[in-house]
This record gives structure tokens, C-alpha cells and sequence, in this order.
């Protein structure tokens, strides 16, 4: 059977983004057992219902949206923005929604991994972003929660390189292929 493809969402567009760190971290701790694809937000015009028609659609929402629809599984990794996840990402997150009975984040397995240079780990962006995905019918992953603040002392240049968090991330994983697993098995297809 094929790989599963997981999608990483990362919320920042900073060029040395912690978040792209730990995304990129994240990702090469998947890799062996999923396809990992990074889903590109940078572009996006923000959402207007008067675009959403074939004449006006951006291309980079249709790329967005035929990206997400493609999922098997989503995982966001977010700054926080003044207690809240970044416009750039909630964007996504409406882009990808609509147009309206065509919600391409519905069903899938999710998990939200929030980070901040600071001590509190951006707990407001990531529960507002899980607000959100209730509504967008994502499967959230409830357990490990994963705030991590302190951020900057935990990456070098090739990513996080703190292993108390490195074992933090294969904790993430387990829990997160065991949500896949239900998810799949409630679906009828069972996972390879
Ligand atoms: C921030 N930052 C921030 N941090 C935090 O822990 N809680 C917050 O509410 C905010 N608010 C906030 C608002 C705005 C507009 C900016 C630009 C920044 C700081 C933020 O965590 C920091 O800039 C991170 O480095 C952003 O993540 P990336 O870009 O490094 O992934």
C-alpha cells in the first residue's frame, strides 16, 4: 500500500522562522513512514467571496485547495500573534474551506504544534487555531498538547537540535499515527 501524505502548514513567512525549524524538524522524523508534503501559504491573496468564481479565483487558492483535498493527515505548526494564530494562517485556513459544501479540511486527522521564543509556548494561537479546525471538522489530535516556548535555545541552523524535545517529537508522532489509525479505521480503509 501506498504512503499516507502528511501535510505540514507552517504559520509564519519569516525567512528564519523557528516555526520552519520545527516543521522542518517535524518532518524529517516522519519522512521514513509518510509522505511529507510542505503546503506553501506564502501567496495567498486574502479571501474575498467576490474571487471565489471561476472568472476571479486566484491560481494559488486552487493550488491551495486541490493541495489540501490531496491530505491523508494535517500538521500545523504556528507562531502566536497577539494571542492568536497569524492572519497568514487563518487565511489558509478560510481559502481551503470554501468555496461553501466544499470544505477540503474535513475528516482528516490534525495537530497543532504552537511555538514561541517565550515561556508560555503560544497557548492562545493554539486554541484559537483548534476553535477553528472544531469547526472545520479536522480531527484534532487532543494529547500530547504541545506548547513549546523557549524556542530559541532549542534550534541551531539544521533545525531543533534540543533532544528533550527531539523526544518530544517522537512522543507527537505515536499519538499522531494512533489518531490516524482511528480515523482510518472509523473510515472503513485501516492504515498500512
Ligand atoms: C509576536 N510574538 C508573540 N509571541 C508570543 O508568544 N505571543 C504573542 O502574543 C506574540 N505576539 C506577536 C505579535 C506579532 C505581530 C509579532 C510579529 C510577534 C513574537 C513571536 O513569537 C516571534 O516573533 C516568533 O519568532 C514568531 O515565529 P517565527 O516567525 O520565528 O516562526
Amino acid at each position: 500500500m501506498s504512503k499516507k501524505t502528511i501535510g505540514i502548514v507552517v504559520g509564519s513567512l519569516r525567512r528564519d522562522s523557528f516555526c520552519k525549524k520545527v516543521a522542518y524538524t517535524l518532518s524529517r522524523f516522519l519522512e521514513e513512514q509518510f509522505d511529507i508534503k510542505l503546503i506553501d501559504i506564502f501567496d495567498l491573496a486574502l479571501y474575498s467571496e467576490d474571487l471565489d468564481n471561476d472568472s476571479n479565483m486566484p491560481p494559488e487558492w486552487k493550488r491551495l485547495r486541490q493541495d489540501v483535498k490531496a491530505l491523508d493527515a494535517v500538521l500545523f505548526v504556528t507562531p502566536e500573534y497577539n494571542r492568536s494564530m497569524p492572519a497568514v494562517l487563518k487565511n489558509a485556513l478560510d481559502v481551503a474551506s470554501r468555496p461553501y459544501g466544499a470544505n477540503n479540511w474535513s475528516g482528516k486527522p490534525g495537530a497543532v504544534i504552537s511555538v514561541s521564543p517565550g515561556s508560555m509556548g503560544a497557548f492562545g494561537a493554539n486554541h484559537h487555531l483548534r476553535q477553528v479546525a472544531s469547526f472545520l471538522n479536522i480531527f484534532m489530535m487532543q494529547q500530547p498538547e504541545a506548547y513549546i516556548g523557549g524556542i530559541a535555545d532549542a534550534v541551531d541552523a539544521d533545525g531543533v537540535c534540543n533532544e528533550k524535545l527531539q523526544g518530544f517529537f517522537t512522543a507527537i508522532r505515536g499519538c499522531f499515527c494512533r489518531l490516524g489509525e482511528q480515523v482510518y479505521f472509523l473510515n472503513g480503509e485501516g492504515l498500512q
